[in-house]
This record gives structure tokens, C-alpha cells and sequence, in this order.
């Protein structure tokens, strides 16, 4: 009887994968048959997972919020126990909070870090012994523009962001006596509806419903960010796409931005002295010369400075 050998797949963990970029990461993998993919979801989603990816042989449903260390423990282990390796994680899950700087408050605070970054630093954590181990690996952590410039109403998102850079970059230097890859995504505005996802504080709610201090700043940039995801060409799968040449790169860069408006801001960022960028990007933003033009100093309204909320 003839023996088949069998063919090396490497085993791709993901992050999200219910929907947005981390569901077309997860299609494009799984449609390359070249891949052993494990597909995960919080508690609150993992049903979906088999509504979009038929389980087989070459692909795993796992649960996995990545605030819970346990849960990231259980599905490493489960990984090792199936197939032996873990070859790449990507980092995908995100969350994004939109407020300003004052609207922010401790629970959205500690769920944007937990889920953005403390999460991803855990995962890498759990496999980083099994690639050293190896001596070889990828690590992929999706970014944003966020990560590089910071925009009005979402600074808690880019603090995540840069957090998760910083940590990434120092992981690159470490990572590579070991053979092990580490690469930041940085994709801009995304042509997808996960806009609708985005979580405003409480107070950035309270502020934006009761017309409060501020309202005007959530008033400029809620249409204006959805209006850049709507325009933008770059679609989930083909950012997918993009991910998946990374993933069969011999030597990866450390940062590749994978939509065109990423690449220009990337390019304005190096090019304009900071000070002329800062200046130029408050111009442009829609109506920011009448930001801060109430007077809710002399007002009694109910979100007033004078009125906690
Ligand atoms: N969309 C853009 O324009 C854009 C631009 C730059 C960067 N990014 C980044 O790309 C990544 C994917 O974003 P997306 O646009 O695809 O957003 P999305 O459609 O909202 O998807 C986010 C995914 O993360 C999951 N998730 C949230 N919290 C989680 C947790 N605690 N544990 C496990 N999974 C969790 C969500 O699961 P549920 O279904 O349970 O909510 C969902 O599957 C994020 O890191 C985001 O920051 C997006």
C-alpha cells in the first residue's frame, strides 16, 4: 500500500475572527488550504464561528476573549495538544473607545488596554516559549494609523496602539536570535461596518446626547470617520490578502502599511516637521476652527463644568 506523506502546514492563530478583518484573515487562510487555522471568539460570539468556518482537519474553533489569561492559557495548551506548534499569531482582536480626553472614564479605560493590549502581550507571552522552542515563529500584531498619529476623540484607541507598537518593536530586537518574526500591521481607514462598533464612554455619550461640553468635537469626527471607512477602497479581504503575503515573507518588515491613506500618512508624518503636521491635520479636521467656541463656562447646562457628571 502507498504511504502519503504528509505535508507541513503551519498553524495560524487569530484573534476576532467573527468579524471585520479577522473573519477575512481567517476566510483567506482557510481558502489557501495551506494553512492549519485556529479560528476564536469571546464566549459572547464563538456560536458564530460555525456558522462561518466549517470545522475540519485543518481548522479549530476555539474560545478565546483575550482578557481572560485563562482562556488564553486553555487555548495554547489545546493548540500544543492538537497539532504540536504554534507557527504565527496574529493579533487581531480590537476594540475602539471614541472620547475625548476628558470623557474618559476607568472601565473604558482598563476594557480598550486589556483588549488591545494587555491581551496581545499575553498571547505573545504563551507563545513565545513554544517558537523559541522551535526556533522559529511569526508574531503579527494589527495596528492602525492610530498607532502613528493621534487623532481628537480617539485617544484612548491610539494610546493602545502606540502601546502595542512600542512593545512590538522591542520584541523584534529580542525575538531575533531565535528566528522568530515580528511584524506590526498598520492598516488605515477600512472599507468594512465596523465603524457601528465603535464605543463611546459613558460620558462621551452623555455629552454627545445632552449636547454637552465637547459634543461639537463627537459632532466633527463621528461622520467624518465613518465617511473615511465608507470612501475608503481598502476592503477587509483585501487587507487580508496583504496579511497572508506577509505571513510567506522569508525576511518581513517589521511595519507595513497595507492601505494607501496608511502610506500617506506615513509619508506626511516623515516628511512635515511635527510642528507644520499638527497644524495642517487640525486645519483639515471638519470644522475644528468652531471647537470650543460655547461658552459653557457662563452656561447651567447639564454638562457644564460646573456639573459632575
Ligand atoms: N476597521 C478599520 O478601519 C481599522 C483600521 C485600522 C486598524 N484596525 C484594527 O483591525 C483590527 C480588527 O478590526 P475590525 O475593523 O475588523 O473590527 P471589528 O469588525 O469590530 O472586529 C473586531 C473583532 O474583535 C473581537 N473582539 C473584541 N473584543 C474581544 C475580546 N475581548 N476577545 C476576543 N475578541 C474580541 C470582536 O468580537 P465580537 O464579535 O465578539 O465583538 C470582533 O470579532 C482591530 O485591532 C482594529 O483596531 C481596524
Amino acid at each position: 500500500m502507498q504511504k502519503h506523506a504528509t505535508i507541513f502546514k503551519k498553524v495560524v492563530l487569530v484573534t476576532g475572527c467573527t468579524s471585520g478583518l479577522g473573519k477575512a484573515i481567517c476566510e483567506s487562510l482557510i481558502r489557501s488550504s495551506r494553512y492549519r487555522v485556529v479560528v476564536t471568539a469571546r464566549g459572547r460570539s464563538f456560536m458564530r464561528l460555525a456558522e462561518i468556518f466549517p470545522e475540519n482537519d485543518d481548522t479549530l474553533h476555539l474560545p478565546l476573549d483575550v482578557t481572560s489569561e485563562s482562556e488564553i492559557s486553555n487555548a495554547v495548551n489545546e493548540i500544543c495538544r492538537r497539532w504540536g506548534r504554534i507557527d504565527t499569531l496574529i493579533n487581531n482582536a480590537g476594540v475602539c473607545f471614541r472620547s475625548v480626553v476628558e470623557h474618559m472614564d476607568a472601565n473604558a479605560e482598563d476594557l480598550q488596554m486589556r483588549t488591545n493590549f494587555f491581551g496581545p502581550v499575553n498571547l505573545m507571552k504563551s507563545v513565545l516559549p513554544i517558537m523559541r522552542e522551535q526556533r522559529s515563529g511569526h508574531i503579527i500584531n494589527i495596528s492602525s494609523v492610530s498607532g502613528m498619529v493621534s487623532m481628537p476623540t480617539m485617544a484612548s484607541y491610539s494610546a493602545s496602539k502606540h502601546a502595542l507598537e512600542g512593545v512590538s518593536e522591542a520584541l523584534w530586537y529580542e525575538c531575533r536570535p531565535y528566528g522568530i518574526q515580528v511584524s506590526i500591521v498598520q492598516p488605515g481607514f477600512i472599507n468594512s461596518p465596523s465603524f457601528r462598533n465603535v464605543i463611546l464612554s459613558r460620558k462621551a455619550r452623555l455629552s454627545y446626547e445632552l449636547r454637552g461640553p465637547h459634543s461639537e468635537y463627537y459632532d466633527s469626527m463621528t461622520p467624518f470617520i465613518e465617511n473615511l471607512m465608507g470612501y475608503s477602497m481598502s476592503r477587509p479581504e483585501v487587507v487580508a490578502a496583504k496579511i497572508l503575503k506577509l505571513l510567506e515573507m522569508k525576511n518581513p518588515p517589521l511595519r507595513i502599511k497595507v492601505t494607501l491613506d496608511a502610506i500617506l500618512f506615513g509619508l506626511l508624518r516623515r516628511l512635515i516637521p511635527g510642528f507644520w503636521f499638527h497644524k495642517l491635520m487640525f486645519y483639515f479636521l471638519p470644522r475644528s476652527g468652531q471647537w470650543g467656541n460655547k461658552k459653557w463656562a457662563q452656561e447651567e447646562g447639564p454638562l457644564s463644568p460646573r456639573r459632575k457628571i
